[in-house]
Parts: structure tokens; sequence; C-alpha cells
């Protein structure tokens, strides 16, 4: 069994034997050229810029600036961002943050390159940057017109009427991506304009899109290929744009190939980094902890230009429920602009704020009520699935039967489910999906039905149960009473401990990104070579998707294999982001295998007179009417028999459909959930802390790859907890990032990781119709780490009775004052 079988990522043995390639270990012709480029050094302003002495030093061959290549742009979408800083029309560059591009230079090699860069004369004229969320608010300086809003029933009234109230805020940082191998793009020129670029990019087809942009030729002249990252989590959506750009320019001017890679320096002071907000809340709750009515505003600083930072607002403000039913709820989103990196996509892509928001609402009430955290938790949550129907009180819509399922996504989809351990009531729940309802007309949800705060129903939540199955798992009761007795007696080491939960939407929230395309062919002996849309960036995709390649011919994953993903042979693609990577190309591919197998079967049956439905693929072998072919055999003779051995497969999620400005719809295909305990130590004299010990149950729906998936709980959590703790970004009153490097940026180390680590899987089959019911896996682990800001927040409260209201990172300096709040 190829799938839900754990099986080793793909190119595991590469990986550790240092032989997988990057594009940095691509051999180079002999005349490549490198590029490196000269950056802003002020925030905002004027600089003038004198190349003649980059243009003389050694090796260089060209240097450029916009005055040369004019406005190039390297946005994602909206246009708003030059790969040189533009030119004004007295000839001085404008510069929006420190470190922007200024001008590139191209060299015989990398050095040679970004020495010259250096040599440049500057001359600049700063002005005032906007720097934090406070100068951008006093500015009024932000993306669209004004605030977006989104609600669900009477928050005011709901507030005024409770009989308990509290408000507050909390800060959040933001968080440098730290992928292993940093951005790097590599351009082959060929005849007749033709381009060919290898690119470290989550997003091939965006990367071909902006090089034929910029070079005025179609789309068919570039052809992107990527095979493979070293880690991108978000940050290699969009942030590589600049550096294939460069170098697609720089080759079609001089005939020459031409590379870039980003020193970590660079690539730190240059891209952009996850969002941080500033999220204040007002909320009006009951004596139970119950939430009547809440209303959070949400300070997003977004950097310079726009990115991907609506949808990343948005996500955020999209999960600023997580697992809770609030009934009566307003959101207010601000975008603002500041003089620092364009914040981009960070995995979770702004969920994790918003659900900080929430879990410090929680928190914050429990310490009120004098409660354990989790009852208040637990009272708020969503109410669960049942057990025979698609949950809860929309039952009758969601429990159609499976003739509910239209032709056509049957067509898509193919009409027999494979999926071992799946039962026939699973396969009834198939249908929830499909049932795209109307949202409700009014802002007030019909009473007994649950609704997020975009109106959208929840009919498969699962965390009651999940929950429950931790906190037993866990001793969650025992453990806190024991650290209870614990910090009344020990005045200097604090424990503390937290169980929350995430509940995290799955689908791109722009809906037409939810398409995947795939290209299957099968050779003459039998062996598989497949594309898909997908990027392989460490989270084990391609081994997945081969996987199910595999289960579809009844093959061995050996007889499988993926080569780069290539804008060539998959076009228009979406990014691998969303978490969507397996769900939506695993479909494709599964659908293609699925074209082959089907001609093959039919084939082999008309020779045997046989129904081709009762032609099998399994162990590697093909069985009609009682007769085994190895599978290669039975390739061979449908090649002899003319039958085409090659197809392509498109996937569409259904059932989705989003009005991100009223902030309506049914954006998400299904809901991923997980939840984990952690339990942490602190020395209440320094703020030095650790993680004791993390208990996670996550679903997985039915894992695709356990192993992997496990690999990608631990990493998630560990990035999570990395990013709430240690990980700070600090800029200068000038706008310089200052932890510009590993010596003053901590990502957390292998030492860093919980002593004690049991991560479990919820192996329950996902209700909606993904790839054999598995669920998405890539980015909700992360959130998983919000457990150890609450356990740190819970160790600090036993410093005092006054509540300590941590922000985000939880470094040692803001643990100490936290414990110095409390204590107040
Ligand atoms: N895991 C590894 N090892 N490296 C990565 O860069 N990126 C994360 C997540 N897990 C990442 C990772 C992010 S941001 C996303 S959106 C998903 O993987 C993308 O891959 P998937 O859709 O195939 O899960
Ligand atoms: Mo992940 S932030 O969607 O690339």
């Amino acid at each position: 069994m190829t799938v839900h079988a754990p099986s080793p990522h793909e190119s595991a043995a590469l990986h550790v034997s240092g032989a997988a390639r990057y594009v940095d270990d691509i051999p180079v012709p002999a005349n490549t050229l490198h590029l490196a480029f000269g950056l802003s050094p002020i925030a905002k302003g004027t600089v003038r810029v004198d190349l003649d002495p980059v243009r003389t030093a050694p090796g260089v061959s060209l240097a450029l600036s916009a005055a040369e290549t004019g406005f190039v742009d390297v946005a994602p979408a909206a246009h708003d961002e030059p790969l040189l800083a533009e030119i004004s029309a007295d000839g001085a560059a404008c510069v929006h943050y420190m470190g922007q591009p200024l001008f590139l230079v191209a060299a015989t090699s990398h050095l040679a390159a970004r020495k010259a860069a250096r040599l440049a004369k500057v001359d600049a004229t700063p002005d005032n940057p906007i720097l934090t969320i406070d100068d951008a608010l006093a500015a009024d300086s932000r993306f669209e017109d004004g605030p977006v809003t989104w609600r669900k029933g009477d928050a005011d009234t709901a507030l005024a009427r409770a009989p308990h109230r509290l408000t507050g805020r909390i800060e959040i940082g933001g968080q440098e991506h730290f992928y292993l191998e940093g951005q790097a793009a590599l351009a082959l020129p060929g005849e007749g304009g033709d381009m060919v670029v290898h690119s470290s990019s989550q997003h091939p087809t965006e990367i071909q899109h902006k090089v034929a942009e910029a070079l005025g030729v179609p789309m068919h002249a570039v052809r992107v290929e990527v095979r493979r990252m070293g880690g991108g989590f978000g940050g290699k959506e969009s942030q590589g744009n600049a550096l294939a750009v460069a170098c697609a320019l720089v080759a079609a001017r001089t005939g020459r190939p031409v590379k870039m890679r980003y020193d970590r320096d660079d690539d730190m002071t240059i891209t952009g980094k996850r969002h941080d907000f500033r999220i204040g809340y007002d909320v009006g709750y009951d004596d139970t902890g119950r939430v009547l009515g809440i209303t959070f505003e949400h300070l997003v600083r977004c950097g310079w230009s726009q990115d991907l930072s609506l949808p990343v607002a948005d996500r955020a403000m999209l999960h600023a429920d997580n697992a809770y039913h609030l009934t009566d709820v307003r959101i207010v989103s601000h975008r603002l602009k500041t003089n620092t990196q364009s914040a981009t996509a960070f995995r979770g892509f702004g969920g994790p704020q918003g659900m900080v928001g929430i879990e410090r609402v929680m928190d914050e009430i429990a310490h009120c009520l004098g409660k354990d955290p989790l009852d208040v938790r637990r009272v708020n949550f969503y109410a669960p699935a049942g057990p025979n129907d698609a949950g809860g009180p929309s039952a009758p819509r969601a429990s159609r039967p499976p003739e509910g399922i239209s032709p056509r996504a049957k067509e898509r989809v193919g009409s027999e489910e494979v999926t071992p351990g799946t039962g026939a009531d699973v396969a009834s729940r198939g249908a929830l999906h499909e049932v795209a309802e109307p949202v409700e007309a009014s802002d007030r949800a019909a009473p007994g039905d649950q609704t997020t705060p975009y109106h959208m129903p929840v009919r498969d939540f699962i965390l009651n149960e999940m929950v429950d199955a931790l906190e037993e798992r866990a001793a969650y009761r025992a453990r806190r009473a024991a650290i209870d007795d614990w910090n009344a007696r020990h005045p200097s080491i604090k424990r503390g401990i937290a169980l929350t939960p995430v509940k995290f939407g799955i689908s791109f929230t722009l809906t037409h990104l939810n398409q995947a395309g795939a290209l299957v062919h099968v050779y003459q002996d039998g062996s598989v070579h497949l594309n898909h849309g997908g990027t392989e960036m460490g989270q084990g995709l391609h081994q997945k998707v081969s996987q199910v390649a595999a289960d579809r011919f009844g093959l061995d994953i050996s007889a499988v294999r993926i080569s780069a993903t290539d804008t060539g042979k998959v076009p228009n693609t979406s990014a691998t982001a969303a978490s969507s990577g397996a769900d939506l190309n695993g479909m494709a591919v599964r659908i293609a295998c699925d074209t082959i197998r089907d001609r093959i079967a039919a084939f082999l049956a008309e020779r045997h007179q046989a129904d081709p439905a009762a032609v099998r693929f399994e162990g590697g072998k093909v069985t009609v009417a009682g007769e085994d072919y190895a599978f290669p055999e039975a390739v061979q003779l449908a090649y002899q028999g003319r039958v085409s051995l090659s197809a392509t497969g498109f996937y569409k999620t259904p059932g989705i459909e989003w009005d991100r400005v009223r902030g309506r719809g049914t954006p998400f295909f299904y809901f991923a959930h997980g939840a984990a305990v952690t339990e942490v130590a602190l020395d209440v004299r320094t703020g030095e802390n650790r993680i004791l010990c993390t208990d996670i149950l996550h679903d997985c729906g039915a894992s695709l790859n356990p192993a992997l998936d496990i690999g990608q709980i631990e990493g998630g959590y560990v990035q999570g907890a990395g990013w709430l703790t240690t990980e700070e970004l600090v800029w200068d009153q000038k706008g310089r990032l200052t932890t510009h490097a590993p010596s003053t940026y901590k990502i957390p180390a292998c030492s860093d990781r919980p002593d004690i680590f049991n991560v479990a899987l919820w192996d329950a089959p996902n209700r909606a119709d993904t790839i054999y019911r598995s669920k998405a896996v890539g980015e909700p682990p992360l959130m998983l780490g919000l457990s150890v800001l609450m356990a740190l927040g819970h160790a600090a409260a036993a410093c005092g009775s006054a509540y300590p209201a941590l922000d985000a990172p939880a470094t040692a300096e803001r643990v100490l004052f936290a414990c110095r709040r409390a204590a107040e």
C-alpha cells in the first residue's frame, strides 16, 4: 500500500548526502554573468547614484539603474513594485525602504559583483520615514481607501448587555522566513529571444509571467523550471520575482547566461517577512466565559508595496474566530503602508496573527474569571459535527446521498472512491461541500445554526472530541494542578501549561487559484513519469503525489518519477501555497492516471471480451478475466495496440465562493484541526525560558503519508514557537533592519525543540471529498506554537495576580517585564 503508509521524502537520500541540486548547484556555462544589487542607504527620500566607479571595477561588464531599464514591475499583482528604484524628473532615485535595490551590477563572479556594488557614489537626501504602526496611523498611510470591516450580528448591543467586559491589545512581531537556501535565479538565453529560467520559487508561472512582461515577449517564449527549493515558507511566493527578472533582463541584453543569489544579509535586508500586527479587542462575556459580543481591530504593517498584503490581512480576519463560535462580532482591518520591507506570505498567511488575537482573549477572560483557560475555550467551541451527519443543525442538507454529487463533479473526481478504511457513511458525506448554500440574508444566524464571522456554516468541526482525547493523553488537568503546586512553592522558577486549538481554513481565498494540472506519461517499459503544477520545498509534495500515481497504477513507488516543475509541461499553475499542494495536484494527477489506466483497461478488456470495470491494477500486475499481466507487459501490449499512454489531468475545488469586500461566503473547502499542550519553565529573575514538554494531536484526515505529516507538524510547531518567542525583528529609528543575520536573529536550534515531543495524528477521513480523504498539513501546525506563548503567560501570571499581557515575540526581556507586571 503506497497511500496512507509512511515513506521517506523522495529526495531524502539526496538531501542528506548533499547531492540534491538547488539553483546554485546547477553547473553554469563559462561565460555566465553574476548579479548583485546596490541597495538604498535610507528608508525614504531621494538618492543620486554615480555608477561610474562600479562600471570600471574589476570584472564588471554592466551596471544598470532604472534610468537605463525604465520601470520594470516585479509586483505579484498591484504593479507597484519597480525592480530598481524609480528615477524622478531630476534624475534622483525615489526610495521607499532601506535596502531597496537602486541598481544592479553584472560581473564575472558573484564576489566581483558584490564588491563592485559597494563602489557606487551615493548621495542621499533623507525624508522622514513612516516606520511603525503608530507612524502610519498618524500619517493615515495605508493601502485601500480605509479600513475593511466585516460583521455578523450586532456586536455593540451584545457588548453593552454583557455582564462582564474587558478590552486589551496585543503586539505581534513579524518573522523572517530563514529558508536555508537563499533566493536564487539563473537565466539561460536561447535562440530567437527564448529564455529558460531556473528559479527558487513557489510560483513558476508567476516568474514566467513577470519575465515575459519585462522582456516584452509572449509567455510561450519563457520557460521556468523549479526542481526544488531549500525551504520557501511563503517567502518564495513573490520575492523571487526580482532576481529572475533581473537575470532575464541582463541575459536578454548581453546574450549571456546570468545568475543571481542573495547573500544572507542581503536576503534579510531586501525581502519581505511576516506581517507584524497590533490587535485590539473589546469583549463582553458571561460568568462561564462564553463570549457574547466582540470587536477586533487589526493594525497590519504591510511595508512599502502591496505585495500579498490584502489577502494576508483578509486571512487574519478569516481566522479571528479560530475554533470559537462568535455570534455578534465585528472585525476591522487597517492595512498600513510603511517604509519597511514589503511584508509577504509566511506559513499561515495572516491566519496565525488572527488566531493570536482570539487566543489572547480566551486567556484573559479566564484570568479575569479565575478559571482554567481550557474551560473558557471549551464553552466557546463550535458545536461538534454529529456522528452521522456532516455537522449539527444543518444535517438534513448535508446527509444527501452520493447521487447528490453532480455528474460533472463525478467526472472530475472519478466515480469510485478507493479509500481504505472509509465507511459508506463517510462516502455519503462526500456531498457536503458540493452544496453551495447561499449565505444568509440577515446578519443574525438562524437559531441553532452556527456560522463563522464571515457567515460560512461550520459543519465539520471535530475539535471537541480531539481536545477531549488530547487532554486525557497529556494528563492536562493533573499537570496543571502539579504546576500550580510547584509555583506556590518556588519563587524563582515558574512553570506554565496551556492547551490551544487550531482550526484552519483550506483553499485559496482568491477562488480562481483553486485549480491544478498534471501531465502523466507511461513509457513502454512500464515506468511512469509525471509532472504537476506544484513545487517541492521540503514539504514532501512530490512524494505524496508520486504515492497517488503509484496507487492508481498499482505500482511500487520506485516505478514513478517526478521531474522538475516546468511551465512548459503544466501551464497556468497557482503558487504552491495555502497548504493546498497535495489537495489540488494530487487530484489532477489522479485524474490523469485514471485516464491512462482506463484506456489500458478498455484495451485489455476488449482482447478478453471482459468488462473494463473488472480490470484490476494491483501489486505491479494488471488482471483481466482471471489472467495476470505484469504492468510493463500490459503497457507494451497497449503500446502495440496504439493506445495513447500520456494524459493531462485537471482539477478545480468544488463548492467555494467568496466575496472579500463584504466578507461573506464559503471561502474554504474544509477546515484542518489540531491542538497542542505545551509546558514551559521560566526564570523570573531573567525571563529565560524553555519548553519542557509538548503533546500534539493533529488532524490530517486520512493521512497520505504519516511520516511526512508528522514531520510537517513538528517543523510547523517549532517554527511557530520560534516566531512567538526568540525570533525578533528590530528596526532602528532610521528604518535599518538591525537583525539581518543569524548572529542577531534567533531561530530555534535543534536544542530548542521540546525534550518530550509527542505528536499523534487524529486519523479520521476528511468529510470533504479530497484526495484519498486526506487533509492539507503544510501551514496549520505552525499555529500549534501558540500554546507556547499561552504557557509562558501562565507561568508569568504565577508571579502575582495581575494579568501579565505578554506580547509576542515573548523574548526573555518581554517575559521578564510580564512577570513584573503580574507582580504589580
Ligand atoms: N515545509 C518545508 N519543509 N518547507 C517549506 O518551505 N512551506 C510551508 C509548508 N511546509 C514549507 C513547508 C508553507 S508556507 C506552505 S503553504 C506549504 O508547506 C506548501 O506546501 P503544500 O501545499 O504542499 O503543503
Ligand atoms: Mo504558504 S504562506 O501559503 O506559501
